[in-house]
């Protein structure tokens, strides 16, 4: 085993490790500013100079290397790490006791407690800036900027927006936006990375100023002139006992700041994080140990939890009377519920009832709510919102491979050396597990292709982005598959190894020659070719596909086309390879993989075979329904046919989010009795009978499924808001009132129960969740889990994959002369789906006012369009009325209409027509006509928008430019500085 000697003891180490992580591995004590083990050597700082076989060094710029003597302690390394300690204190103003961020975290502080710095060489000198508070939520403070750089690092190479530098030839360098843009005006997104890692109060999140400390909300004279005493008592007291101070100022704080480890209520990517809170405050997100995340956040996770101390949160049970709303309470609310849905069950049965479960909610709620449509009411009509965009890929994945779930971890989409995304806006819908393959991009170790109608900024980005025709993946995919095997470019040992089906496959494929899809999709022999050529080129190819794919009427067939080019091309059962469907809400997995949905039991087990439901009777002790139940599609049918009467829907927004919206909110007002399960007054309780105020995530525990199927606790940071309470309270008082008996204490209770009965959820328990600690599923009895699917088999009888022949069919609702336009819709980066939560923070809503359609360059010059222009938009559905955003992301007759509105839904203008293997309906297959209505208007963006910013992409810090200023010399000569 590779070893070396730090300060004469020996210490084991990996290979290509770095030696400063060796050295903190071995608890050495070692000053390291500008270092950040997520983000790598950044060399601004030169705090963890040490000596290397006699020479000074970066201890975060060397690799560890078996043999070496280093010392971290000798006069030399010493003096080194003081001096340059002593340069980043003519940058920052030690001020602790009234500064936002003593909270015992603080690089700065920690290291001038850690080196005993007592007086500083270097005097403080102010930068000649203003501090930025142009941005809703942070703000930058050029005088406290200790120049460490790892802001721009984390901008430039972690998050790749782009967005910060330090011009080092400057006079006074400080940290810029765009360049030197005002921080509200630029390109920042707003991810909070670069808040996030900053070692000091330079970078503050505005929910932190003032609120963390005792003596922090002071007026700024006031805090002005606690820092002029702090200053004047130095020169005597020394630093020591100024920092005393201030620790036990942290230390008192610490005490009413509570830090809760939870989860993202957002996207699929699974952030997880600690979130600050003081009182119902909410301080801050501070993410570090995420396992898929890390330091990493969108704004929506770091800074969008405005909603859950809204003024208009629900917070008392609702009955409807004459026409209105009556406040109610829980007993009188829930003994109605109960009362109703016997009544109703009574005379038209058990399945003229249906059930709706949140993906917004916990894994534990989805299966009580499961769990109280099928043992105590008796039905199978039970859905989840994974019917409208991931169903299919699902399908296609149990067609082929057999398991409905990512096929691996974001970690293997960083290690690809080929990523194709299809159909999928990934910045803006997942846009932490895009930071991962941006990052790889532009290291260079991984090529992108993009296939989508909308240039987004994967697109702008990629190695080779293909614009195909609406409704034509599944050409392309299958005349690229056809055209490797038939030139003898498809991995065919793979293929006899492991893929059943071959012959029968190759037959399909020939109507797919590369003729039929340069004809029908648009695309040139030679792009195809190139993607052949980039395909095979490539060790490791993932595919990433989203709604772009699914919300098609060939949506599981065109996820089907996906998974066979992967094994056509040998690209599953290795690290950096697989298909994945990427989940869009944070639980929509989790919710399908426990059981909301109309054919499965919990973990995907089928409610129609006899020897599985008899499992379930057994631990249930009720007989069970034997035939699956609606979907959420065939209930809204269903109810219009007069066949089912009452619904109960949780933390869905069912009236904005289906597919013609106008049909189905004319559905929901049919319903002899209607429960409502939700936070706010979504549009979907203006149909109800009853309304339940639940509590949001933050206020409950249980765990959630991210898209790599990685199940997560959240931990509860605040008391339910009023009378509001977890939904799986809810679900359990309602049980209980029908007769059932429930009696869990905890989340954790409900877990134990669904361990044993669902073969891949087998070794899950709360105790291997504590914490940060995570599994990916299948997890067996003894906690080992997979965070890469197929190693040693495929999910099928015979271990083997199978090849799923396909035909393809002309898309639904297709432009003609009466709708001349295609209309694609999908998620902003800013707003969750149609915005109820995300509306609700104030500095999102500044970002992103209203919703909005984007029309292309060519089609605004013919109708007369500019920025701001009033249109009304028409389908053969409904109409809307929306500003439009001129913008070359769209080309021609197609345009775009992001999906965060309340108050014009793009949902009115699209149809029924759905998937034919899922009933998911087909989003992205509209057709509207477009009139003028006020030709000007001010521009529904405003100017602040982070894509009106002008990035400004370099390598990193750029650190080389700091060494070349004439005032820089590496540390290492001076011996004195005056230390206790
Ligand atoms: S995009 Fe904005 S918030 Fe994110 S790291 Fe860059 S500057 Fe910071
Ligand atoms: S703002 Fe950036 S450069 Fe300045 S101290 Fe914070 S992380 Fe370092
Ligand atoms: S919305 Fe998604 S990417 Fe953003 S913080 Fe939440 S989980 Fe992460
Ligand atoms: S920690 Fe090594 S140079 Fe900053």
């Amino acid at each position: 085993m590779a070893t070396l000697s730090i300060n004469n003891k020996q210490y084991a180490l990996q290979s290509g490790e770095r030696l400063i992580d060796v050295i903190l591995r071995s608890e050495v004590e070692i000053p390291h500013v500008c270092y950040h083990p997520q983000l790598g050597p950044i060399q601004t700082c030169d705090t963890c100079m040490v000596e290397v076989d006699g020479k000074l060094a970066r201890a975060c710029a060397t690799t560890a290397l078996d043999g070496m003597k280093i010392a971290t302690d000798s006069a030399s390394a010493k003096a080194a790490q003081i001096e340059a300690f002593d340069r980043i204190l003519g940058n920052h103003l030690l001020y602790c006791t009234v500064c936002d961020n003593n909270n015992g975290n603080c690089t700065v502080h920690n290291t001038t407690r850690m080196l005993g710095t007592e007086h500083q060489e270097t005097p403080y000198k102010p930068k000649p800036y203003e501090r930025d508070f142009s941005n809703p939520f942070y703000r930058y403070d050029p005088d406290q900027c200790i120049l460490c750089g790892r802001c721009v690092e984390a901008c430039q190479n972690l998050q790749v927006n782009e967005t910060l530098s330090i011009r080092w030839e400057d006079l006074h360098p400080r940290v810029l936006w765009d360049g030197g843009a005002p921080i509200g005006e630029s390109s920042c997104v707003s991810c909070g990375h670069c808040v996030t890692v900053c070692p000091c109060n330079a970078l503050m999140e505005t929910t932190m100023l003032g609120e963390a400390g005792y003596f922090t909300a002071l007026p700024e004279n006031s805090i002005q002139g606690m820092i002029g005493v702090v200053k004047g008592i130095e020169p005597e007291m020394g630093y020591g006992a100024i920092l005393e101070v201030s620790e036990v100022d942290a230390e008192m704080r610490s005490s009413r700041t509570r830090r809760t480890k939870t989860v993202c209520t957002y996207c699929g990517v699974g952030c997880s994080f600690d979130v600050w809170t003081r009182g119902r405050h909410i301080l801050k997100i501070e993410p570090e140990h995420g396992p898929a995340n890390g330091v990493s956040t969108c704004v929506k996770g770091k800074f969008g939890w405005g909603h859950v101390n809204s003024e208009d949160r629900l917070t008392t049970p609702l009955i409807r009377e004459n026409g209105s709303f009556r406040e109610a309470s829980w007993d009188e609310a829930l003994a109605l519920v109960a009362r109703r849905f016997t009544e109703i069950k009574r005379a038209s049965g058990p399945d003229s009832l249906a059930f709706i479960s949140s993906s917004k909610c916990t894994n534990e709620e989805s299966y009580l709510m499961q769990k109280l449509a099928r043992a105590v009411i008796g039905t199978n009509n039970m859905d989840n919102c994974s019917r409208y965009c991931q169903a299919p890929a699902t399908i296609g994945l149990f067609r082929t491979v057999g398991h409905g779930g990512d096929s691996g971890s974001i970690s293997d989409l960083e290690q690809a050396e080929l990523v194709i995304i299809i159909g999928s806006n990934t910045a803006e819908s997942h846009p932490v597990l895009a930071t991962r393959i941006k990052r790889s991009h532009k290291r260079g170790t991984l090529k992108l292709i993009v296939s989508d109608l909308r240039e987004n900024e994967m697109a702008r980005r990629a190695d080779l982005f293909i614009h195909p025709k609406p409704g034509t993946d599944l050409i392309w995919l299958s005349a690229v598959t056809k055209y490797l095997i038939d030139s003898g470019q498809a991995k065919t040992d793979f293929i006899r190894q492991w893929v059943n089906g071959a012959d029968e496959y190759r037959k399909s494929l020939e109507p797919f020659t590369l003729e039929f899809a340069i004809e029908r999709c648009g695309l040139t022999r030679d792009t195809l070719l190139q993607i052949a050529q980039m395909i095979v080129a490539a060790r490791s190819v993932c595919v990433c596909w989203a709604m772009g794919v699914t919300q098609h009427s060939m949506g599981s067939d065109t996820s089907t086309a996906i998974s066979n080019l992967l094994l056509a091309t040998g690209n599953y059962m290795r690290p950096g390879t697989g298909a994945y469907p990427l989940r869009g809400h944070n639980n929509v997995q989790g919710a399908s993989d426990h059981g909301a949905m109309p054919n499965y039991f919990p973990g995907y087990q089928k409610v129609d075979d006899p020897a599985i439901r008899l499992k379930f009777e057994k631990a249930w002790g009720v007989a069970l329904p034997p035939q699956p139940g609606l979907n959420n599609h065939q209930m809204i049918d269903a109810i219009h046919e007069g066949k089912l009467k009452s619904m109960y829907v949780f933390g869905e927004e069912m009236s904005l989010v289906d597919s013609n919206a106008n049909y189905v909110a004319s559905a929901l007002a049919k319903l002899d009795f209607f429960v409502m399960q939700e936070i706010f007054f979504s549009e979907t309780c203006r149909f109800a009978d009853v309304i339940l105020p639940a509590s949001p995530s933050l206020e409950k525990e249980g765990t959630f499924t991210s898209t790599e199927r990685r199940i997560q606790r959240l931990y509860q940071a605040l008391e339910p808001l009023g009378q509001s309470r977890p939904d799986w309270q809810i679900i359990m008082d309602i049980a209980n009132y029908l007769g059932a008996k429930w009696n869990y204490a905890h989340p954790s209770e409900i877990y134990a129960e669904i361990a044993p009965l669902t073969p891949i959820m087998e070794g899950v328990t709360y105790e291997r969740l504590e914490g940060y600690k995570s599994l990916q599923w299948p997890v067996a009895p003894d906690g080992s889990d997979q965070p890469l699917l197929y190693t040693e088999r495929f999910n099928t009888p015979d271990g083997k994959a199978k090849f799923f022949p396909l035909t393809w069919s002309e898309p639904a609702d297709q432009p003609d002369s009466a709708y001349d336009l295609h209309l694609n819709n999908g998620r902003l980066l800013e707003h969750f789906h149609e915005g109820n939560l995300t509306y609700r923070t104030e500095g999102i809503r500044e970002k992103v006012p209203c919703t909005f359609v984007e029309v292309s360059p060519e089609l605004a010059e013919n109708r007369g369009i500019q920025d701001g222009t009033l249109v009304e938009l028409a389908s053969r559905y409904g109409k809307v009325r929306v500003q439009a955003v001129v913008t070359d992301r769209v080309k021609d007759n197609e345009l775009y209409m992001p999906m965060n509105s309340i108050d014009e839904p793009v949902n009115l203008l699209t149809s029924s027509h759905t998937d034919k293997d899922t009933s998911t309906p087909a989003y992205k297959e509209a057709s509207v006509k477009l009139e003028v209505i006020h030709p000007t208007g001010p521009p529904p963006l405003p100017h602040s928008n982070s894509r009106y910013g002008h990035p400004t992409p370099q390598r990193g810090v750029e650190v080389e430019r700091k060494w070349k200023r004439s005032d820089y010399r590496l540390p290492g000569g001076l011996v004195q500085i005056q230390t206790k």
